[in-house]
């Protein structure tokens, strides 16, 4: 290319757009209080390897998303990633729910341009922020060829993960996120693809296609520890929800006090996800109880947006070809 890459910039809030009093001030701060061109002046050398295209769509802490807001963004990536002269677009967004927003937009983009998510695990006013060298690493992938096609991608601490494998692993660390299937896919600094995903497939619900008459379905997740009471999923039921992912012990392991529930609510044809509590690894399918979904290697928050998205489609089927 011999121009130079032209990247789209979407900021949305977070800790990587939060501001606190003190530069030592690490966890008493405002998320979302920056917007996208102060995020970009605060890089130096940005303007040198893209043009960036910024702009400013939310400025919320991502424990406030809603499948409302997913849906808003996704429109606005995808205009984006529609204009022919756009290469690439970066998503700013709070750590806390990436995980969800990031596999929202995998599987309702059809573009096959890089869209790359990055945030921050200190405040942009912090001693030694994140934010800047994160935004600078996921502008260079966003503008790498080499990562094209692989749906939606997450930039953080200079790693490369897919957005269907990534997931926040600690509270605090800077380092906080990792793969629930091993190593991440590249790098950023340059951007190297070290391995490819082994599904490559996005867009499997495609945006233009979904129907958001009844969005967002009420999709529960109901984490089950040792001795946890079954009539939780009666009372999710009772509530109206419109469908549940059980959190699971071990390989998506059923307690034998659920068992009655379970079959009632399968009985019932109320949609039921097996997932696991897990942080890696796929949970096997179960033969003996047709109509209970599996979540295979999803997390419970990620089956929560494949199933919603299924349920948008009234077709349990979207979900099988999601997990699958
Ligand atoms: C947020 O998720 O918006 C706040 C926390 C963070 O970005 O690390």
């Amino acid at each position: 290319m011999s121009r130079k890459p032209v990247i789209a910039l979407v900021a949305t809030g977070g800790t990587i757009a939060g501001r606190a009093d003190s530069a030592t001030d690490t966890t008493a701060y405002t998320a979302g209080t920056l917007g996208a061109n102060e995020l970009v002046a605060a890089v130096p050398g940005l303007g040198d390897i893209a043009e960036l295209r910024a702009e400013t769509l939310f400025r919320v802490d991502s424990k406030d998303m809603t499948p409302g807001h997913w849906l808003t963004l996704a429109r606005r990536v995808a205009e984006l990633a529609e204009q022919a002269d756009v290469d690439g677009v970066v998503v700013t967004h709070g750590t806390d729910t990436l995980e969800e927003s990031a596999f929202f937009l995998h599987l309702t983009l059809t573009t096959d341009k890089p869209v790359v998510f990055t945030a921050a695990m200190r405040p942009a006013s912090a001693l030694s922020a994140d934010g800047p060298m994160n935004l600078y690493g996921a502008v260079r992938v966003a503008a790498s060829p080499a990562f094209r096609g692989l749906g939606t991608l997450v930039v953080m601490n200079d790693r490369v993960y897919s957005a269907r494998h990534v997931a926040k692993q600690h509270t605090r660390a800077v380092d906080a996120f990792g793969a629930t299937d091993g190593e991440p896919l590249g790098w950023a600094s340059p951007p190297t693809l070290a391995r490819r995903p082994a599904r490559t497939e996005h867009g499997d619900v495609p945006l233009a296609g979904l129907d958001t008459a009844n969005w967002p379905p009420a999709v529960e997740i109901l984490y089950v520890g040792a001795g946890s009471s079954p009539a939780l999923l009666a009372a999710c039921r009772q509530l109206g929800a419109a469908g549940a992912i059980l959190a699971l012990p071990g390989n998506g392991s059923m307690p034998a006090s659920w068992m009655g529930e379970i079959e009632a609510a399968i009985a019932a044809g109320f949609p039921l996800v097996r997932a696991s509590r897990v942080p890696a690894g796929a949970v096997s399918p179960h033969d003996g109880l047709p109509g209970l979904l599996c979540a295979d290697g999803l997390s419970p928050v990620k089956a929560r947006v494949a199933l919603m998205l299924s349920l948008a489609q009234a077709d349990p089927a979207v979900f099988v070809r999601i997990a699958g």
